[in-house]
């Protein structure tokens, strides 16, 4: 399929954003050797050195409803975890909903974008940045206790190509099966298995309050469910809270 590859630009996620405007096929991956402008959640900044890690982005054309476009996120963070288990043998966990973690730092950071009518999506665009080969000193100072790469972990560089290819060919895997058994529960069940969430306490942040809970199950879609201070069961949709151990 279709894959193109920059030296160098803004972002990923904005370049697949105007390809996928002006046609570009689903399944299209943008990727990068260095970001000069890319961006995390929230607004943050996501910097994104030369040579050393994945700034990738795929366009999506699926036919969902805006609300279910965090299924992708899951679906994105399944392959990348598997693959980076898969490829250098590192447990490899997820952080609910978009991070991917290992010894309790964060790895990679997930960024779903969709443009979208009021009950359709015209595309999603899911970008992910994998600190792969980053030292630990190009880190910037605010995220340098919170931040590793899968070199820092694994002890030695890591080709990244190969970690690409993994990734392509399980989330291929794993999109197809979405899309034709509209069920992202494939995804889920591994979201599960990885995850660092789950049996944990986690602060959930929203606008205006910070509820402690413990985090219990994620549902078929993908959804965190909590278990609050009055001992009930709480679904929580992501892209609303963020959620800290
Ligand atoms: C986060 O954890 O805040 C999400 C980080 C997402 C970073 C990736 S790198 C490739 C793509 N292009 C961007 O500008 N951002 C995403």
């Amino acid at each position: 399929s279709n894959l193109i590859y920059y030296p160098s630009i803004d972002s990923t996620n904005n370049e697949a954003k105007k390809e996928a405007a002006a046609g570009a096929p689903e399944g299209t991956v943008i990727i990068a050797d260095e970001q000069t402008g890319g961006r995390g959640r929230l607004g943050r900044q996501w910097v994104s050195p030369k040579g050393t890690g994945i700034w990738m982005s795929i366009i999506l054309k699926p036919e969902l409803e805006p609300a279910e476009a965090a299924k992708i996120t899951q679906l994105t963070a399944a392959s990348v975890a598997t693959a980076l288990r898969n490829v250098t043998g590192c447990e490899a966990g997820i952080k609910w909903p978009n991070d991917i973690i290992i010894n309790k730092k964060k790895v990679c950071g997930i960024l779903t974008e969709m443009s979208a009518e009021l009950n359709s999506v015209n595309h999603i665009i899911v970008g992910m940045g994998i600190n792969v080969n980053v030292d630990p000193e190009e880190f910037p100072e605010e995220v340098r206790s919170i931040a590793t790469s899968v070199k820092e972990s694994v002890g030695h560089e890591i080709y990244r190509k190969e970690i690409v290819l993994e990734i392509l060919r399980i989330f291929e895997d794993l999109y197809l099966d979405f899309i034709r058994r509209k069920s992202i529960d494939k995804s889920v069940g591994i979201c599960r298995k990885y995850s660092v969430t789950l049996g944990n306490q986690v602060r959930i942040i929203s606008k205006d309050k910070v509820v402690y809970a413990e985090a219990v199950d994620l549902t078929e879609d993908g959804e965190l469910l909590i278990r609050n201070e009055a001992g009930e069961i709480e679904k929580i949709i992501s892209g609303e809270v963020s959620v800290r151990g």
